[in-house]
């Protein structure tokens, strides 16, 4: 089956990136002049999906805003004979829908809101603080994995060991090249992870996790974990660790967010647009 929809999930407080994210969304964080979330949402797209549901909080109406239409400004500039800043407005073409998540109960709490819209399909999701560089998108390769299993695949990464107990990390039995099998799962170790294999943020996921997440507990923070109700349906369903190809930058770290920029302000075509 066709992966048509996607939820990206936007609705944590960005406790990392605080003062400024009191009242800035870190999805929001400006990247060359388009916020981070452009991107994932362009991602999202350019893999092949058409249906996308945005969870945002209260205080994230920004999000909302920027991908609607501004008809006051695209008249203004159409009257005043600015016809060229009016493709500067357009983004990724998609249908995209909001849900409120009342109060932040972390990752599998939001993701449960997308249930109605999910309906019965396989889904992607795709964490809009961690941003890839890399020709083929990473949910692009992730579905590629589904298609030829038809299962659960989660995005994963290798990563240092002192950092392992920031992540979700994966216990596996490896495959082939950059794909494993995922025996087992564990929200942020504290002590001996599985592997080095750290969940990053894409997965395409089978509808049956909504009947998980509703089943689990807070875990790991007091948070409803997508981790946990992952470890359950392990136990019904295959699922895949995919190594995602391409330079990953987590925007709620400070030091990324600046490595990106640094990146993408040496980006020619960018500069030469400029
Ligand atoms: P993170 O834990 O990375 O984001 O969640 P956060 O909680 O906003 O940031 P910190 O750790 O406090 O700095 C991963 C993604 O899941 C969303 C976040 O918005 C982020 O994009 N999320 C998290 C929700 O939508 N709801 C939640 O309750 C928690």
């Amino acid at each position: 089956m066709k992966i048509k929809k996607a939820i990206i999930p936007a609705a944590g407080y960005g406790t990392r990136s605080l003062p400024i994210t009191k009242v800035l969304p870190k999805e929001m964080f400006p990247i060359n002049g388009k916020p981070a979330i452009h991107y994932v949402v362009e991602e999202a797209v350019a893999s092949g999906i058409e249906e996308i549901l945005i969870v945002v909080s209260r205080n994230k109406n920004m999000i909302i805003d920027y991908f609607d239409r501004s008809l006051e400004l695209e008249t203004f500039l159409a009257e005043t004979n600015k016809h060229h800043l009016l493709e500067k407005l357009s983004v990724p073409e998609a249908h995209i829908q909001f849900v409120r998540q009342p109060y932040a109960k972390g990752l599998g709490d939001a993701l449960e809101l997308g249930k109605p819209f999910i309906n019965e399909e396989p889904f992607a999701v795709l964490l809009p603080d961690d941003l890839f560089i890399e020709k083929e998108q990473s949910l692009k390769q992730l579905i590629k994995v589904y298609e030829k299993f038809n299962s659960n695949v989660i995005g994963v990464q290798k990563v240092k060991k002192e950092l392992l107990k920031n992540y979700g990390v994966i216990k596996e039995k490896n495959i082939s090249t950059r794909l494993h099998e995922v025996v087992g799962i564990v929200e942020k170790p504290q002590t001996a992870p599985p592997s080095n294999l750290a969940v990053v943020g894409r997965y395409v996921l089978h509808p049956d996790i909504f009947s998980f997440l509703m089943k689990t507990k807070p875990g790991v923070g007091g948070e409803i974990q997508l981790t946990d109700a992952l470890k359950e349906m392990l136990k019904e369903r295959n699922c895949y660790g995919y190594e995602v190809s391409g330079e990953r930058y987590d925007i709620g770290s400070h030091k990324d967010y600046y490595k990106l920029l640094k990146k993408m302000n040496n980006d020619k075509d960018y500069l030469d647009e400029l």
